[in-house]
């Protein structure tokens, strides 16, 4: 009790501190508080100085690169450090999911790095295809180890002390998940462990199964309706191309792969963020009324996809791909320069039982990838597996975790072992990260709320199991870190 109390004046003591250390400061953290909504821990910006390129012996040039932290129940002085990685989008905030209860379980602070040219960490004002070339995944886990040590000796020179270092943990869902995965991997000395939820560590060329997952996760009903709606799309689009897109609100995709690119997208999202009851309630009562099934799926796109999930057609126009000025829809064209150079991940249609159409091919990536960035640009899945060994990540102190209905899945780690244990959460609302964000995956549950995934049960054993390896990670490292001094 006594070492609690004392702690929270050292809390208290600590707050005031970063209140006092400017009226804008004080001010902007304030309105912060009133004005935050549920959905993150804070947006309050914080920026350093990043050096560009961390492979070349000679050029120093620096970019500033945005940071966010969130102390409100962080045990000071040697409380862990919970390092959330953000990935491909602007990262606005903290967002307010299951770390919110991790780090009040653990005591912890929170802090979060943009990833390089997404949101306000832009090196250029022009995103060329010359300008993208420290645009990759390496660069980035560079970013995050210099990022650690600024904010630890930061830290040691506000507490007036020095060589002290707090146990860290990296955190990260998707394409961050990754990263998570292989920051731990790459910089084992500056984590005591990772999460890495819905990790896509595995760069795979030709997705297929990424396809065939969405016919699992939609049941027989469900995806036979798709592939109907499937079939009647192409017949429509060879006969009478521009009604079709209209009817989808998608005139401004000249391009039919672009346009069925984006239907096939539009079914994947149900899956991925935990609303399959959406798509599938009225595809499937369409058809057993016989009713038209492209009208019905029209409805979804635009009420769900286009409305309520708020995607624009324009993410898929090509036109809008190749568009090189600096601005908020930026990172559709970052995340493909790091599809079309290191990952892939074609999401190719399968050649037998497709539910999206055939002619969302290879080729059909192959000539985005050129039609956007230039000739010559295309992924190098086996260097980028070779580098971080794919599936077969030789790592330690990894949790890995994955949804039941997740499309990713399969580019995730297969098996399970003591050093790198993995879950798969199971239900049928169970998306891409649910771990860490509940049920549905999107619009965000609060704290990751759990109470409207179908089996909340699911969830619990598996984050008991996420506490515990956390528990026992940290206090590892924490003995090696006593033993050392
Ligand atoms: C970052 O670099 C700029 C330009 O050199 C400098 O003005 C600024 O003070 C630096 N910021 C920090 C936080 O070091
Ligand atoms: C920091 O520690 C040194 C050495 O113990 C001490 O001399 C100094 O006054 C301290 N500074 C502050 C600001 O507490
Ligand atoms: C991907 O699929 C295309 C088309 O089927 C095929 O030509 C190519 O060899 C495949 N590539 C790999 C790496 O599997
Ligand atoms: C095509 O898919 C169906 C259903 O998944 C399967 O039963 C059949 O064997 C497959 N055919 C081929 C040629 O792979
Ligand atoms: C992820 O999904 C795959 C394929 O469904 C499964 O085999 C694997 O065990 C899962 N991985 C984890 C970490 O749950
Ligand atoms: C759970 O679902 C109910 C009913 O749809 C909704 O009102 C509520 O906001 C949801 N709660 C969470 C945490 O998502």
């Amino acid at each position: 009790m006594g070492r609690e109390r004392e702690m929270r004046v050292v809390r208290w003591l600590w707050l005031w501190l970063l209140l006092t250390i400017s009226d804008a400061a004080v001010t902007s953290r304030m309105v912060n508080r009133l004005t935050a909504s549920t959905n993150f821990l804070t947006t309050q910006e914080l920026w350093f100085n990043q050096t560009l390129d961390h492979f070349s012996p000679y050029d120093h040039r620096q970019f500033a690169q945005r940071y966010y932290e969130f102390l409100d129940h962080f045990l000071l002085p040697n409380g862990p450090i919970f390092l959330k990685i953000c990935g491909e989008s602007a990262c606005n905030g903290i967002v307010n999911d299951y770390i919110s209860v991790l780090a009040k379980k653990f005591g912890a602070a929170v802090v979060s790095l943009e990833h390089r040219y997404y949101g306000k960490s832009s090196p250029f004002k022009y995103l060329t295809t010359e300008n993208l070339k420290y645009l990759s995944s390496k660069q980035a886990l560079f970013d995050l180890a210099v990022f650690r040590q600024y904010y630890q000796e930061s830290l040691n020179a506000k507490l007036n002390r020095s060589k002290v270092e707090n146990p860290w943990f990296v955190f990260g869902i998707s394409y961050p998940g990754a990263l998570s995965a292989w920051f731990r991997l790459k910089f084992p000395h500056l984590t005591c462990g990772s999460l890495a939820s819905s990790a896509v560590v595995l760069a795979v060329y030709n997705f297929t199964e990424f396809d065939q997952q969405i016919g699992v996760s939609a049941g027989p009903e469900c995806k036979a309706a798709l592939q109907d709606v499937n079939q009647l799309v192409e017949q429509r689009l060879a006969t009478n191309g521009n009604a079709l897109k209209d009817l989808f609100g998608a005139a401004e995709l000249k391009i039919d792969g672009d346009f069925l690119y984006f239907l096939a997208d539009a079914t994947v999202i149900a899956f991925q963020y935990g609303n399959p009851d959406t798509l599938c309630f009225p595809l499937t009562q369409a058809k057993n009324k016989g009713e038209d099934l492209v009208d019905a799926y029209a409805t979804y796109v635009k009420e769900y996809y286009l409305g309520k999930f708020g995607v624009s057609v324009q993410t898929y126009n090509q036109q809008h791909l190749k568009d090189t000025a600096l601005n908020g829809d930026s990172s559709d064209r970052l995340w493909w320069f790091q599809v079309c150079t290191e990952v892939a991940y074609f999401q190719v249609a399968p050649s037998n039982d497709s539910i999206r159409s055939s002619k969302v091919d290879t080729r059909y990536h192959l000539d985005l990838c050129k039609n956007v960035f230039g000739q010559g640009v295309y992924p190098d899945v086996d260097g980028t597996n070779i580098y971080y060994g794919g599936t077969k990540i030789a790592g330690s102190k990894i949790i890995f975790t994955n949804g039941s209905q997740d499309p990713w899945r399969r580019a995730s780690k297969q098996t399970s072992s003591t050093d790198m244990p993995s879950y798969t959460v199971t239900c049928h609302n169970c998306g891409h990260g649910t771990d860490l964000r509940g049920c549905p995956q999107s619009p965000l549950s609060p704290e990751g709320d759990a109470k409207n995934c179908s089996s909340p049960d699911a969830v619990h054993k598996v984050r008991q199991q996420i506490i515990e390896h956390i528990d026992l990670w940290l206090s590892q490292c924490q003995a090696i870190g006593r033993s050392s001094m």
